[in-house]
């Protein structure tokens, strides 16, 4: 039976250590979360980082647009909030309506307040091994592995996915962690043949039960990226976690596992920029 990867537990541990190091700035750390329209994840996911915030003693400030907002207001928001000297960090939820182009938004926030890691300025430095934000969930997935003291170095890494959120930037922490690294995606030939080699295996697809025990090598760590609903509308990831945490060292549960750690390093992310921002 694999040991359970409770990033759960591990994000109250960050959050606490967070609002600690919050309480010794001069002011509190800022974060600016932006929604368009009327998704009901989004929603959701908003509603817990305003959560977050609030915990971790942070000033929270949430500005819910309409979906027919125009590129050009949102794009001039946040043109507001790069300029405010409260405001830390600045994060727009994903996805945006259509008509609105991303990658001009993502690109308006000021690389210094970019607590998602998503400017081309800090994929670009990750990708050069330079100091910059990093995205929160291959962030988060990077805390879980040194806390179970799970080293990459000289494993077979495999990552299913390639986006620019998920996929391309756990490639490249896994890689500057010294593992060899394979990224699969839609047009992999011999999927599960590419995944049993895996000493480490990453799956950030958004597919019900797409990995199966076949898949996985024996004495594998599993982590399970995605946040689905099966046909009972139970929340499950992307892998057959009763079968696979038979054969697998270590599993990350769905949910109770990368989900919160996401929302723990968006809190580190956003201490970090005030930090940096305060001198
Ligand atoms: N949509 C899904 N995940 C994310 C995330 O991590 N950040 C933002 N901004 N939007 C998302």
């Amino acid at each position: 039976m694999a040991t359970i990867l409770d990033g759960k537990a591990l994000a109250e541990k960050v959050k606490q250590e967070v609002r600690k190091e919050a309480e010794g700035l001069s002011r509190k750390p800022g974060l600016a979360v932006i929604i368009v329209g009327n998704n009901p994840a989004s929603r959701v996911y908003v509603n817990s980082k305003r959560k977050d915030s609030e915990e971790c003693g942070f000033l929270s400030e949430e500005y819910a647009l309409p979906e027919e907002t125009t590129q050009e207001t949102l794009i001039a928001l946040i043109e507001k909030l790069n300029a405010r000297q409260d405001i830390d960090g600045i994060l727009c939820q994903l996805p945006l309506p259509k008509g609105i182009d991303e990658e001009a938004v993502l690109m308006a926030i000021s690389p210094e307040k970019d607590v998602d890691g998503f400017h081309p300025m800090n994929m670009g430095a990750l990708l050069v091994g330079k100091e910059g934000f990093l995205p929160c969930t291959p962030y988060g997935i990077m805390e879980i592995l040194q806390e179970y003291s799970i080293d990459p170095k000289g494993k077979r890494c495999v990552v299913i996915g390639r986006s620019n959120i998920v996929g391309k930037p756990m490639a490249l922490l896994l890689l500057q962690q010294h593992g060899t690294v394979t990224v699969c995606h839609s047009r992999t030939q011999n999927l599960a043949e590419v995944c049993r080699t895996a000493d480490i295996l990453v799956a950030a697809v958004g597919k019900v039960n797409m990995v199966t025990a076949d898949m996985v090598k024996p004495g594998a760590v599993v982590i399970d990226v995605a946040m689905n609903r099966n046909e009972a509308g139970k929340l499950c990831g992307d892998v057959d976690y009763t079968a696979v945490q038979e054969i697998a060292s270590a599993i990350t549960p769905v949910p109770g596992g990368v989900g919160p750690m996401t929302r723990a390093m968006l809190m580190k992310n956003t201490l970090l920029a005030a930090q940096k921002r305060q001198g």
